[in-house]
């Protein structure tokens, strides 16, 4: 049986959950939360150590105003008042994607950072504001200015998931069968499941069924 010890995850289909059953994208988001809740406190039952959930890429900034605002406001009041809670279970958060938001949202990221980063029982990688080929090409950037030989380990000291084992496990759910510039480097040898189910939709069951599934694949890492 595969160790599980990082899943990553694109929550996507939010937008149509809500347009279908609310008439609202944003009441899609508004549920994909809960999902998020439920799906944390699933991976503590399975022993998982990293939980990483894009939650914003470079490229939502081009969707309306209203949107990017509503989702922003999930986030801090997610972050307001659950974070005490994340902090007892013994969770640790961390940010990965560029912290360029207001003020008061960047102070209280690095505030949920900083109070959680002694955590151990579960590290949550949200990633906000998050491109990875903008990540890459930064990081290739600091490696020639420092004058670093160019490797693998070299490269991984300077991206954003520094100290993070890559993921075993990749999950998209929306029924959308791309990676949408999500850790391109750090997938290279992940499993992926493609899930059609909207976000809000996807269950305790359906992540316990990919993870049986997940656990009883062959990985042979390019041998045989
Ligand atoms: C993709 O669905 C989802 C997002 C861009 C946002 C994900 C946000 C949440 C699950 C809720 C907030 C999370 C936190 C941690 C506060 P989409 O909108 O692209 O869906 P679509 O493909 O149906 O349009």
């Amino acid at each position: 049986m595969n160790p599980l010890n990082h899943v990553a995850i694109i929550m996507d289909g939010n937008g149509r959950w809500g347009l279908k059953y609310k008439r609202s994208r944003n009441a899609g988001h508004k549920e994909g939360l809960k999902t998020v809740e439920r799906i944390i406190k699933q991976s503590i039952k399975h022993k998982i150590k990293f939980l990483t959930l894009y939650a914003f890429s470079t490229e939502n900034w081009r969707r309306p105003k209203k949107e990017i605002n509503y989702l922003f406001s999930l986030l801090e009041n997610f972050l307001t008042n659950r974070i005490g809670e994340l902090h007892k279970k013994n969770i640790r958060l961390k940010i990965i994607g560029v912290k360029n938001f207001s003020s008061k949202l960047n102070k209280l990221l690095d505030g949920s950072e900083k109070k959680t980063s002694k955590n151990t029982k579960l590290q949550i990688n949200l990633a906000l504001n998050y491109g990875s080929k903008f990540e890459l090409i930064n990081a290739f950037k600091v490696l020639q200015r420092k004058g670093e030989k160019i490797s693998e380990k070299s490269l991984s000291k300077y991206l954003q998931t520094k100290n993070i084992p890559d993921p075993d496990l990749l999950i998209r759910t929306g029924n959308t069968k791309r990676l949408s510039n999500f850790l391109l480097w750090q997938l290279a040898y992940a499993e992926i499941f493609f899930e059609r189910k909207f976000w809000p939709d996807f269950t305790v069951r359906d992540y316990d069924r990919i993870i049986k599934e997940y656990k009883n694949i062959k990985r042979n890492f390019g041998k045989i």
